[in-house]
């Protein structure tokens, strides 16, 4: 025993040291781009698994029609980048293949399919790999439900705590087994930041910040702390500590869920909370998901590849109205503002008014590439 002991020391004695360098790292802060000012922007395109690369498909096609006057005058490009599917991780053993991963750095931001995630095992996930290696430090994840006056923004911190180190715990077989959480100052504050920042920007007057600090203590005690250092500088917002547990409850408390605004939260709790807002809204098929960095940025929808569609050959009739939202989000991101509007407002014509045309992975209803036809005939008709 005393071998493990000895070596889950000396691995912790690394750990501490390189996530020390990180907050470091993190601490010399970054400048974000200013797409108005841009020459030209790269936005790169990645399939993923399973159902991905159709609802991708979908996507990139609407954002071709959208951009098509910038993409003929060379101020856009939409790049394919390939290779992020679970057989090329597997073949090579790298949660980002080394020549994908090089591909996407050349984009300023990305519209990303869901990949696959295997159980257990050492493949780390795509998507947290991706969010790691360019930076990808807010998870912002908008939740609306009009007819209630639900309209809420998740700002999960989407680089650290349980993630960070999420496939290098120690275990002393059949004894025990530890993971790690880590909580910078520096990574709570950047997130923190920008929470209040879409607040004051937005005029939204509450913050929720949603931990755990009663149990977890250190990690969690530190995240409250910092979010409150950083809304002491945000006097008309109130920031308001919940715990988790709670949260949990009002969200689908609809007495008092309206009134919740801007949440922020470390890495996990916004995992599993942001999909039951997901849920609250219509189920994580209507969500959409950006990760947001100081140098890039990547658009994702919130469902997973949906690999049961795909063995029972019905992929093609995946809906695709999450990465709709996500490539609605991604054009907001790059100051395309009046071709977002177009895009949220076919949506919402779609999917909530007038319903003509449904794709709910059934073969009775209307395929992907169907469904984004009524998306794309609807933004024709507002354009005239
Ligand atoms: C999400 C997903 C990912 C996560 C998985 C696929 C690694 O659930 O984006 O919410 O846990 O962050
Ligand atoms: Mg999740």
């Amino acid at each position: 025993m005393q071998g493990y002991i000895d070596s889950a020391v000396e691995k912790f004695r690394e750990l501490l040291t390189e996530q020390l360098a990180r907050s470091e790292r993190i601490a010399k802060g970054g400048k974000a781009k200013d797409f108005t000012k841009m020459g030209k922007i790269v936005i790169g395109v990645c399939g993923g698994d399973g159902i991905g690369p159709i609802i991708t498909r979908e996507g990139e096609r609407v954002l071709r029609y959208l951009l098509k006057d910038e993409i003929e005058k060379g101020s856009i490009e939409i790049r394919t980048i390939d290779g992020l599917t679970l057989e090329k991780r597997q073949e090579l053993g790298e949660a980002i293949p080394a020549d994908t991963l090089l591909a996407l750095k050349e984009c300023d931001v990305i519209l990303k399919g869901p990949t696959t995630t295997p159980h257990g095992g050492n493949l780390e996930s795509a998507n947290v790999a991706m969010r790691r290696e360019l930076d990808l430090y807010a998870n912002v994840r908008p939740v609306n439900v009009p007819e209630e006056n639900i309209d809420w923004i998740f700002y999960r911190e989407n680089s650290e705590g349980e993630y960070v180190l999420g496939s290098r715990g120690v275990e002393i077989p059949e004894k025990l087994a530890v993971d790690f959480k880590v909580t910078t100052d520096a990574g709570t504050r950047r997130i923190a930041r920008a929470a209040f920042e879409y607040a004051k920007n937005n005029g939204k007057t509450n913050v929720a910040i949603v931990t755990k600090a009663n149990i977890m203590k250190k990690t969690d005690g530190n995240f409250s702390k910092i979010c409150h250092e950083v809304a002491a500088e945000y006097p008309d917002i109130t920031a308001e500590d919940w715990y988790v547990d709670i949260m949990t409850a009002n969200l689908i408390n609809e007495a008092i869920r309206s009134k919740f605004q801007v949440f922020v939260l470390p890495n996990l709790y916004g995992d599993i909370i942001t999909d039951e807002a997901a849920q609250i809204q219509g189920g994580v098929g209507t969500a959409g998901s950006a990760n947001v960095g100081d140098a890039y940025a990547m658009f994702e929808a919130v469902h997973g590849s949906a690999p049961r569609l795909i063995e029972q050959g019905l992929g093609e009739y995946a809906n695709p109205s999450s990465i709709f939202k996500a490539a609605a989000m991604m054009l907001r991101h790059i100051a395309r503002t009046s071709a977002a509007e177009k895009l949220e407002k076919a949506l919402l014509i779609c999917t909530e008014t007038e319903k003509k045309v449904i794709a709910t992975g059934e073969a009775e209803n209307a395929t992907c590439a169907e469904f984004s036809d009524y998306v794309m005939e609807t933004i024709q008709k507002m354009d005239g």
